[in-house]
Order: C-alpha cells, then sequence, then structure tokens
C-alpha cells in the first residue's frame, strides 16, 4: 500500500536504507528493484531470462478482456503481433505522419478553427483529449463511409477515460466484476470495434490491416476477441500519449520563454520552405521537417521526463545469477521479477542538475540533441526512458513524438494561447505511478485566440 501511494518515495527510502539492489515482497510477488541506472544495462541485455510478456499476456488480457495470446490456442499469433510492430516504424512512419497531419488540422478546423479572432477560454487537458485522441483514432482506425467523423467519438471519449481511471485497479488485477459498472463501459469500448463495424471504414492504417487480417486467420478467435484487441491498441494509442501532450503543453505555456523560442523554430521551418502561415490555409509538416524542430523535440523529452513514471517488469525465466557489474551479482529465481523504475533516474540531481525545474533546452548542446549524461562520472547508456527499454522498447515512440510536435506546431501557429491567471501549479497524480505517463492532479484554464 505504502508502495501504491507514493512509489517515488518509497523506493527512495529503501534506496537510502539498502543501497540500489534491493528486493521487496509486493503483493506476494518478490519484486528486486535495481536503482542504479548505471546497472540497467546488465537488466535489459538479458533479454531470454527476463522477460516481459508474460508479465503482459497476464495482465493485458484481464484488463482488456481477450483470451491470452501464449495460451496455446493462437500458434504464431504472438510472433505476427510482433512483426506487425513494424509498420509503425521506418518508412511506415511517413504515411502514418502523413495522415495524423490531414486528421489532426480536420479536427482542429471543425472544432477551434473556426469563428472570429476573440479570446476563448478552454482547459489544457479537454483540449488535448477531444484533438489528439480524434485524430489518433482516425488516423490508425480510418474514418467511416460517406463522412469524415465517427459517430459517437464524445460518447467513446468519455468512457474511455471512465475506463481508464479504473485501468490502475485492472492492472493490479482486481476483478472487474467488483469495479461497478467498469465492465458495461468496457464492453461498450469493445464493441465500437466488432469486426462487422470496422469493414466499411476507409483509410485504416497499414498496422491495423494487418492486425485484423492476422486475427482473421484464428477460426478460435471469436469477433469480440478481435475486436478486444483493437481496443487495447486504443488504449496503447492514446492512454500514454493524451497526458504526454498534455504534460508538453502546459509547461510550454507556462514558460513564455521556451514557448517564443519554439515558435519561432517553427516559423523558421516553414519560412525555409517558403510556406506562409494564416488560419484559412493548411498546413503540413514533412517528417524531415518535424525531424529538424530540435528545441521542440528537446522540450517534449523534457516535459516527458518530469511526468513519465512507468516501471519496466521483466519476470526471471529460470533460477539464475543476473552479473552486475565487477564481481558483483544477484540470485534470482523463476518467476521473481526484476524491475527498473526509471522516474528515480529522471529526477536524479546527480544525473540531471534541479531535476524539479523544467529546462526546455535540457536535450540540446552546441545546437544538436544532447545524448551524453553521466552518473558519478560515468556516461549513461539509458539517460531517459519514458518509453521502456530493450526489445519491447515501445513501437508507437516515434509517431508518439511526432504526433505531438504535430499537434503544439499547429497550436503554436494558429493561436496565441495563454494561462489564465490566479492558477495553482499542476501536479502529478500519483495513482498511475508505475505504468506510464502520469496524469495531472487538476486541469488548467487557458485563453487562446487566432493568431
Ligand atoms: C508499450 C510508453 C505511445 C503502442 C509501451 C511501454 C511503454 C510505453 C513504457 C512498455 C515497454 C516496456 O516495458 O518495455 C508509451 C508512451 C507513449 C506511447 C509514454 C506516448 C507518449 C504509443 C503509441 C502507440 C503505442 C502512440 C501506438 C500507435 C505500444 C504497444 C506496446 C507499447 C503496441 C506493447 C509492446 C509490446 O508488447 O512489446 N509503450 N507509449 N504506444 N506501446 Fe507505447
Amino acid at each position: 500500500m505504502e508502495f501504491g501511494k507514493n512509489a517515488h518515495g518509497f523506493l527512495a527510502a529503501h534506496k537510502e536504507k539498502h543501497g540500489d539492489v534491493f528486493t521487496v515482497l509486493i503483493a506476494g510477488k518478490y519484486m528486486t528493484f535495481i536503482m542504479n541506472p548505471l546497472l540497467y544495462p546488465y537488466v535489459i541485455k538479458h533479454q531470454k531470462q527476463l522477460d516481459f510478456h508474460e508479465f503482459s499476456d497476464q495482465v493485458a488480457p484481464l484488463t482488456f478482456g481477450y483470451p491470452p495470446v501464449r495460451s496455446g490456442k493462437f500458434p504464431g499469433m504472438e510472433e505476427h503481433i510482433q512483426r506487425s510492430f513494424r509498420l509503425l516504424q521506418g518508412d511506415n512512419l511517413n504515411n502514418l505522419t502523413e495522415s495524423m497531419m490531414g486528421n489532426l488540422m480536420f479536427v482542429f478546423r471543425q472544432d477551434y478553427l473556426t469563428g472570429e479572432s476573440e479570446w476563448r477560454t478552454e482547459s489544457v487537458y479537454q483540449l488535448c483529449n477531444s484533438i489528439m485522441f480524434e485524430a489518433t483514432f482516425l488516423t490508425l482506425f480510418g474514418k467511416p463511409a460517406h463522412t469524415s467523423r465517427h459517430n459517437g467519438m464524445v460518447t467513446l471519449r468519455e468512457d474511455f477515460v471512465k475506463f481508464d481511471t479504473m485501468f490502475p485497479l485492472l492492472i493490479a488485477r482486481i476483478p472487474i466484476s467488483l469495479l461497478g459498472g467498469t465492465k458495461a463501459i468496457r464492453d461498450k469500448l469493445i464493441n465500437y470495434f466488432h469486426p462487422q463495424r470496422m469493414s466499411p471504414w476507409s483509410n485504416t492504417s497499414g498496422f491495423i490491416k494487418e492486425r485484423a487480417a492476422l486475427f482473421e486467420q484464428y477460426d478460435s478467435m471469436r469477433d469480440v476477441d478481435k475486436a478486444a484487441h483493437h481496443f487495447a491498441t486504443l488504449w496503447a494509442s492514446v492512454g500514454n500519449t493524451v497526458p504526454a501532450t498534455f504534460w508538453a503543453m502546459y509547461y510550454l505555456v507556462t514558460h513564455p520563454e521556451a514557448l517564443a523560442v519554439v515558435r519561432e523554430e517553427i516559423h523558421g521551418v516553414l519560412q525555409v520552405s517558403g510556406i506562409e502561415t494564416d488560419h484559412n490555409r493548411d498546413i503540413a509538416f514533412t517528417r524531415e521537417q518535424l525531424d529538424s524542430l530540435l528545441y521542440l523535440e528537446s522540450s517534449i523529452n523534457e516535459s516527458l521526463r518530469l511526468s513519465s513514471a512507468s516501471m519496466n517488469i521483466r519476470v526471471a525465466q529460470e533460477d539464475f545469477s543476473l552479473r552486475l557489474e565487477g564481481e558483483r551479482s544477484i540470485g534470482v529465481r523463476k518467476g521473481d521479477i526484476v524491475s527498473l523504475y526509471p522516474q528515480s533516474m529522471h529526477m536524479d540531481p546527480g544525473i540531471y542538475k534541479n531535476p524539479e525545474i523544467y529546462k526546455f533546452d535540457r536535450y540540446i548542446e552546441n545546437g544538436k540533441e544532447k545524448t551524453d549524461f553521466y552518473k558519478d562520472g560515468q556516461k549513461l547508456k539509458y539517460y531517459r526512458m519514458s518509453f521502456g527499454s530493450g526489445s519491447t522498447k515501445c513501437p508507437g515512440r516515434y509517431f508518439a513524438v511526432n504526433e505531438i510536435k504535430q499537434f503544439l506546431s499547429l497550436l503554436l501557429l494558429y493561436f496565441d494561447v495563454e494561462v489564465l491567471e490566479g492558477q495553482e501549479p499542476c501536479t502529478l497524480d500519483p495513482s498511475r505511478a508505475g505504468l506510464g505517463i502520469l496524469l495531472p492532479a487538476s486541469d488548467v484554464q487557458i485563453r487562446y485566440r487566432l493568431r
């Protein structure tokens, strides 16, 4: 319970008392925490003995409502699912980025780029959620036949938020039957992806098309199971991205000096390409243009550093001795968990000077991305781990950072944005500690108007 209330504080106190490697019995499981980031590579390289998917294949089916992939009922499916991740990266990212650009522009134009240039008020989370949720949905799953927007998007989003509130309890394996109306809400969300409902959708991403085709190959897979898999993908694609977008925007609008530099950088990229900005004209950034936005990228990475609290969980596949540096090793038993908690690294003053402070250009040095960070005089191989580590590192990470860049670029080009006066600074809500990007404890009011 102590861990659940304040994981970061709990681990820091234990590190103080027991050193940088210690084992805790949490909810019946022995969990060994490796707290020194210089030791992370020793854990990450043991991918066979320390497996991520054993844990995720126990927890994800209970959370999202599909049968375990490793149950033996679906031979070959796990490998195919892993292979589908390539469709989120490399050259495939070009199509996704282009499609996301169009969808963001579309949602901005429908709901925000309207009316005169008077000031309007809005809350930051509400703004990020409504735009990013719909644009990401359209990009991955496509649009309905004969119309550009899905019916019931607002209800879908509201149901998603209700489900997401229960997400930490589901991951903690609390039976869904004990969580009030959560089962009914999850059934409704899953139903949105019923194969018959999805079949007329167009502009669907290659990633979702390939997965839908894969599920069709298994007679033992019911339609509701296929739909539940798609629902899990929806969670993976927006569950962290929306709060990450919130923090990226929040820190920029509360740091006018950072916002000015980032806005100038975005204008500069468009000017070089001879593109004029006015709110009647649609804007599209190429992937190369997005890649060149160094200050924007650094500001996003800095907000990820401050808001991410994902725990890297690995299950030992056999009894073995985990070699750490030098002669040091620790005994791990089959079924035990070895865990990294990168938030401790992100907030380590020995690595990041004044770690509580938002420094938008922390990841830039001499006009280039800064990649050398040190602890105790040694260069760190891993210094920012918002997206996990090793071969199970989030496959959507490039897409996620690109879409946040696209969202912020459009926002800053089209609008003046200011925080309303008299508001308390936003703090992190710890209830999702260990599970990804933390939500804000409260929302923030801004005013915005067309530039
Ligand atoms: C897995 C973070 C956005 C798809 C993960 C993991 C983390 C993570 C921490 C677990 C990795 C591990 O423990 O090694 C994030 C964050 C995001 C984000 C912080 C946004 C800021 C996305 C997006 C997509 C996506 C946009 C899809 C379009 C996935 C998938 C997995 C995953 C499919 C499971 C990988 C596997 O089973 O091997 N993500 N993610 N994520 N993410 Fe993301």
